[in-house]
Parts: structure tokens; sequence; C-alpha cells
């Protein structure tokens, strides 16, 4: 294996630009959650997080549900090499669970992972290569939500090593997921964006934390202690904490918040200073008083026909659904809506 490894990184995370974002946040008291990614030390500590608590790694139902997910969208391929492009990859794990599946099917494989973070692109990739050879292998760093060239960027020639034995090979299958990543967008920012990387003959496998029960409000209810856990608490005051703001200037609360805009709900944690702090970026000073709130994180809960719903206001569509027992949990195989079934 090289000791040296080409990231392609988008101008939509070119340092100017994440400072730009940093200070946006600050002032509107409302942070950015791609900031809570942004260090090696906030990587580490989401991925302790994940592995400590995330159904995913732990509950033997909801691996099964992503299993026969990624079992449905492998039938549906039917060329001989598949494109796996992670948006938001995080560690890699399901992605390269995916792979190994496709692998297992005969597919050659190439995988494009994709997120805001370079040290999860480099943990997917290293993460992947159990499966797929280095030479297929292209990481790429992008703001998903502000980039408005990615459909152009993404996946494509320009995204690999640009020497003439490498690339993925035009004559693929496109399969992107998007695992995790609904609950911690407003719909209306990312689903165009992520609607336009979807090409009419590519499959989209997407996830979604849900909330159980036939009533919605209860459901949410139900899940609300999840988010309020040492770990969680630690990752996200890590972003705070290299501000400059103690531990002790105020408090970590959870609630629950309606966005009647979209017919959802969302947990929503937020610092609230009992006395009074200053921070200063860039020569510019933000000034918090006692009693004021910042908004560090969101998790929007859906439920499958919420999903369904608001996938279909922004042109996609569900053709499959494999929710896991608890209902917490739901894995969607999505294409292009107006796409019929069996095109290849
Ligand atoms: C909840 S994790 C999901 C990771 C992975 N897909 C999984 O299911 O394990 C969210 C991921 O989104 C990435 N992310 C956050 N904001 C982003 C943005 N604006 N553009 C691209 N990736 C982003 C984070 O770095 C993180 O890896």
């Amino acid at each position: 294996m090289s000791s040296a490894v080409n990231v392609v990184i988008h101008a939509s995370q070119f340092p100017e630009k994440v400072r730009r974002d940093l200070l946006e946040s600050l002032r509107a008291r409302q942070v950015n959650h791609k900031f809570h990614y942004d260090s090696v030390k906030q990587t580490q500590k989401w991925l302790a997080l994940h592995q400590a608590y995330s159904p995913t790694r732990n509950d033997a139902d909801c691996q099964a549900v992503y299993e026969q997910g990624f079992k449905a969208a492998a039938a549906k391929i039917k060329t001989p090499r598949v494109h796996v492009i992670g948006l938001g990859c995080g560690g890699g794990q399901k992605d390269t669970r995916l792979l190994k599946l496709l692998k297992a099917h005969d597919k050659e494989v190439f995988y494009t992972p994709c997120d805001v973070s370079t040290a999860m692109v480099l943990t997917a990739r290293q993460t992947a290569l159990a499966v797929v050879p280095e030479k297929n292998c292209f990481p790429f760093v992008c703001d998903l939500a502000t980039a408005d060239d990615l459909e152009k960027v993404v996946g494509s020639a320009r995204c690999a090593d640009r020497t003439p034995q490498r690339g993925v090979p035009t004559k693929s299958s496109r399969l992107l997921t998007f695992f995790g990543m609904i609950p911690n967008f407003e719909p209306q920012i990312i689903l165009p964006k992520l609607t336009a990387l979807v090409r009419p003959k590519d499959f989209l496998l997407f996830s979604a934390n849900l909330a159980p029960g036939a009533d919605y409000a209860a459901g949410v209810k139900k899940i609300l202690p999840q988010y309020d856990n040492p770990l969680t608490r630690d990752w996200l005051m890590t972003f705070l904490l290299d501000l400059g703001v103690g531990r002790n200037d105020g408090e970590l609360r959870f609630k629950i918040e309606d966005d009647r805009a979209n017919g959802l709900k969302r947990i929503v944690a937020g610092f609230r200073f009992t006395r009074a702090r200053r921070i200063e970026v860039d020569n510019e000073t933000f000034d918090f008083h006692a009693g004021e709130s910042i908004r560090l994180f969101f998790s929007y809960r859906y439920t499958p026909e919420r999903v369904r719903k608001i996938l279909a206001r922004f042109g996609l569509e569900i053709c499959d659904q494999w929710i896991i027992s608890s209902e917490e949990e739901g894995v969607f195989l999505v294409r292009r809506s107006g796409v019929s079934g069996e095109r290849r």
C-alpha cells in the first residue's frame, strides 16, 4: 500500500470558505453540523459514539435490514462494474459492507468516499481497502449542502487520479449511498442537491432515523433520551470548547422542535449560556450573554410515509424499503421519479 494518497478537495471545503461558514454559524447562533466533524479529534469522538450507540453496529436486526437493502440493490445491477459513491460516507463501514456484497456478486467495484471531513474520507478509504483495490478508490472532500456543481464533479473522471490507467470506467453502474445524512439537514436545502446527483440510471440507497409507532409525536418523544448521553455531549461540546467556551459557562439541553413547513419534528441540542462569554475568531468578536442559546445540532425523525412524501417532493421515488423491528431506522432503495423499474 502506498504511503501517500490522492484526495480531491472541492472548493466548497477550501479554508476561506470553511472560515466564512464558521463565522456565519456563530453570527446566526446556529452551528452548521459539518463543524462537528471538522477536526481529527471530533471525527474520532464521533466514530466512538457511533460504535457505542448506532444500531447498525450493535443491533443484528438493523444489520440484517441494511443487508436486505444491499442485496436488493445488488440484484438490480446488471453491469459487471459498479461505482459506489458514498455521500457523507463517515467511517465507511456501511459502504464497505455494500462493496463486499457487490464483490461477492462478482462485480468489479469502484468507490468514491465523499464527505466534508478529510479525516472521515481517509478513514472510509482505509476501511474500504479491505474490499476495493487502492487504484479503484477516489476520496473526495466537499460540502454537499453548498457546492452547486457537484453533479459534474462527484464520481466523474475528474475525481479520479488522472493517470491513463486509472479512473472509473464509463460503462459502470452507479450506486449512491446517503446513509444517516437526511436527519441533519434541512430537507429543502439538501434534497435538491441530492436529486441533482442521482442520474436517471443510478440507484440510491438511503437510510433515515425514524420515529417509532403510529403516533408521530409520541414516537419522537420516545427516542429523545437516546440523544442525551455522555459520548454525544462530549462530541457536541468539543466545538464550543475548542473556541474557548468553558464547560461551566452554560448547559447543554435537548428538546423536540416542530418544523411545521415540512410537517416534521426534530431533536435539537442547544447550549444555553448561564454567564457571559466572549469568543474571538478572525478579528470578529461574538458576545454571548447569560440566558442566550446557540443551537449546536438537530436531528430530524421521519416516518416511512414522511420519507416517501418528502423524497417525492424533490423528484425521488422509493422502489423498496426495509424497516427495523423497533421502527427506529429504515433503509430505502430510491431512483429518480419517473424512471421505470428494470432498465439495466
Ligand atoms: C451521521 S454521519 C453518517 C456517516 C455514515 N454515512 C454512516 O451512516 O455511518 C454524518 C456524516 O456526514 C458528514 N457531513 C456533515 N455535513 C456534511 C456536508 N455538508 N457535506 C458532506 N458531508 C457532511 C459528516 O462528516 C459525517 O461523516
